[in-house]
């Protein structure tokens, strides 16, 4: 198969199974990371995979990165936004700098991105799969920054899909639940840090929920869909003729869903009582 793809943030979780899995399939799959040694062990997986660095937050690693490809080829038939992180905190608290971070990577860099693959995707059938989360349709307490970018990520994408004058490209979003990936060790250590710099109030008026929130998302490491579920969802998004706008995965995500649809003040309800609840209050 002569189908090229770009995956970005490909060094570890979803991103590295999807580029093994799209591999294996016979995609000639561009790997995003940014280390070497992330190079070397992604290339290791499959011989269709070649590792390219790739930081979505840096215009001149964005554009390196795309003189690299263009070397290989003019035609790309994919792009899969994935890389992303999930930062959190109360919002009285929040930190400008910590949300210029989450949006720097999950919604600018992901358009960044997208804004260079468009020219190599004009001929022909072509696709951008965004890994959005089910974080994008609202209210988890805590985590409002990485929501919001989800949100935004799904609406600037929605918006090219509608604006974009290139009929045969389809943009997808796929909205995960739990995931066992890095990801929850990783935000949940930048997130306690970032909480010890609160002041001593905003320390002391959420302290209680924020413990026993980053407890419970530790768990998650272990729990949830395997990174494998999603890779599947991508490789099929990748091959069906008709694909759909948005696609769930995972229980979690799906029931999201039917909440989003609930008035937005009995969901803030259902959201209040259900963490006084688990908090024992
Ligand atoms: N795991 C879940 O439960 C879950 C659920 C819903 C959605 N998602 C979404 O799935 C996507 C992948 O996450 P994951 O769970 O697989 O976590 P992960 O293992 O932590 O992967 C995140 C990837 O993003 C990369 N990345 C971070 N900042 C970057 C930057 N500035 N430029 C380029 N790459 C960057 C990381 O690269 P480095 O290794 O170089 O940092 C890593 O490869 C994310 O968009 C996440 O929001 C995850």
């Amino acid at each position: 198969m002569d189908k090229y793809v770009l995956i970005t943030g490909a060094s570890s979780g979803l991103g590295k199974e999807t580029a093994k899995k799209l591999a294996q399939e016979g995609y000639r799959v561009f790997a995003g990371v940014r280390k070497q040694e992330d190079k070397e062990a992604v290339e290791a997986l499959n011989p269709n995979i070649e590792g390219v660095f790739l930081d979505v937050t840096s215009d001149e690693s964005v554009n390196c990165a795309f003189e690299k490809i263009s070397e290989k080829t003019d035609k790309l038939y994919a792009l899969v936004n994935n890389a992303g992180v999930a930062l959190a905190g109360p919002v009285e608290y929040l930190t400008i700098d910590i949300l210029k971070k989450q949006f720097d990577i999950n919604v600018f860099g992901a358009i960044r991105v997208a804004q260079k693959a468009l020219p190599l995707m004009k001929k022909g059938d072509a696709r951008i799969v965004n890994i959005s989360s089910m974080a994008s349709y609202g209210v988890f307490p805590f985590v409002s920054p990485y929501c919001v970018s989800k949100r935004s990520l799904d609406m600037f994408f929605n918006s090219l899909s509608v604006e974009c004058k290139m009929p045969e490209l389809k943009i997808i979003s796929i909205k995960p639940g739990v995931v066992k990936t890095p990801i929850w060790n990783k935000s949940l250590d930048e997130c306690e840090k970032n909480m010890e710099f609160l002041c001593e109030e905003g320390k002391k008026k959420y302290e209680k929920e924020f413990a026993f929130l980053t407890a419970n998302a530790r768990k998650n490491n272990d729990k949830g869909l395997e990174p494998a579920q999603i890779a599947q969802l991508v490789s099929k998004v990748l091959r069906v003729k008709n694909p759909k706008l948005s696609y769930n995965a995972g229980n979690d995500s799906v029931f999201a869903r039917l909440l989003s649809f609930l008035p937005q003040s009995f969901v803030n309800f259902l959201i209040k009582f259900g963490l006084k609840k688990r908090m024992g209050e």
